[in-house]
């Protein structure tokens, strides 16, 4: 018997996560039957690869969901608060890659490498939160430690590269850096501060801050990592852009409820899944985001015990975050409910 296949829309089709999303449901030969790429009126009859086809943009509506079984969403969180519900109503289930849900208690808030078990509770909204894309990679490499010994606390700094702000994002930082070699004035739209050659300890872009003095980005590792790994573990976070097309860094400190020598650590996230240990500092090998670009593993490096904290551990996490912070982790939210509650 022919593998079912599944009628799917891309809502922000042309965004910088949208044509990752449709990248990657390509490379990993999702089974579609239909591809639905939709955008603002801006994009109408814009063309995009899907594979070795092409398909024309449509423009979002309210009747742009109908046959659609699965709808990923990543055309930020105005367009989800209105449409995902609309789209649910018509019977597809959506995956959101914007926070407009994630800690709605109906909404699981998935990993699949992490708690994809959350996934069972689909039906109470039929919608599915991606999590914040620096919450992703630092979940998938802490699970594997999580389990063996328990984190009591994790303190992060972030390295976040500029494609999390979208296209504009990447078109920023493109046109200072050739302004500045150019002699010409550098101008900024996007970013509160010159983001070439700089960097800058708030994200998102505008209405960042919020309680505690803490960003909402700052928030969202908080929260998300409560809700997919534990709500014990304590969380404190500093995200900060920098100058990097793609590719999320961070440099993560845990401490344990015992002591973990560096070498086990290194052996569980040996065996973890979505992980690749790129550790051996001698020889100048650990994660970049150059190298985490357009890969789908998140990569783990420098992992090495605290000389002032014998239950401490540092971990250097780079993940792609167009890939594994966005598109490919709803791909695979995706993948796993074709094959496990959509059959
Ligand atoms: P468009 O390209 O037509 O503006 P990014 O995160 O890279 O900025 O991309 C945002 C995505 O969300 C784009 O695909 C954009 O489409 C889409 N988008 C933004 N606002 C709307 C809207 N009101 N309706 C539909 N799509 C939207």
């Amino acid at each position: 018997m022919a593998a079912r296949k599944f009628n799917l829309a891309v809502v922000g089709a042309t965004g910088a996560v949208g044509r990752e999303m449709i990248k990657t449901l390509a490379e990993r030969r999702f089974p579609v039957a239909e591809l639905r790429a939709l955008a603002s009126e801006r994009s109408l009859g814009h063309l995009l690869e899907f594979g070795d086809r092409e398909i024309s943009v449509d423009v979002l509506g309210p009747d742009s969901f109908a046959g659609i079984e699965i709808a990923l969403f990543s055309a930020g969180g105005s367009v989800s608060k209105e449409y995902a519900p609309i789209a649910a109503k018509a019977g597809a289930v959506v995956v959101d890659n914007t926070s407009a849900f994630r800690m709605d208690p109906e909404v699981p808030l998935v990993v699949p490498e992490v708690n994809p078990a959350a996934l069972a509770d689909w039906q109470k909204r039929r919608i599915i939160a991606n999590p914040n894309c620096s919450t992703i990679q630092m979940v998938v490499a802490l699970k594997p430690i999580h389990d063996v010994v328990p984190i009591r606390r994790i303190i992060v700094s972030t390295y976040q590269a500029v494609s999390g702000a979208g296209q504009r994002g990447i078109h920023e930082l493109e046109q200072q850096v050739r302004d500045l070699f150019n002699l010409r004035e550098v101008k900024r739209e996007l970013f509160p501060h010159r983001i070439a050659f700089n960097v800058i300890p708030c994200i998102p872009q505008s209405n960042a801050f919020g309680e505690a003095d803490q960003t909402t980005e700052e928030w969202k590792m908080i929260n998300e990592t409560h809700k997919i790994l534990d709500p014990a573990i304590q969380v404190a976070a500093t995200c900060v852009r920098v100058p990097v097309f793609n590719g999320h860094s961070e440099a993560v400190y845990v401490e344990l409820e015992r002591p973990l020598p560096a070498a086990e650590a290194r052996e569980l996230l040996r065996q973890a899944p979505g992980v690749a240990v790129v550790d051996d500092p001698p020889t100048m090998v650990f994660p970049t985001p150059f190298d985490a670009s357009g890969e789908d593993l998140t990569l783990v490096g420098r992992v090495r015990n605290d000389p002032s904290n014998p239950n401490g551990l540092w971990l250097f996490v780079v993940a792609d975050n167009l890939r594994k912070g966005a598109a490919l982790n709803a791909v695979q939210i995706a993948e796993v409910m074709a094959a496990k509650y959509l059959v």
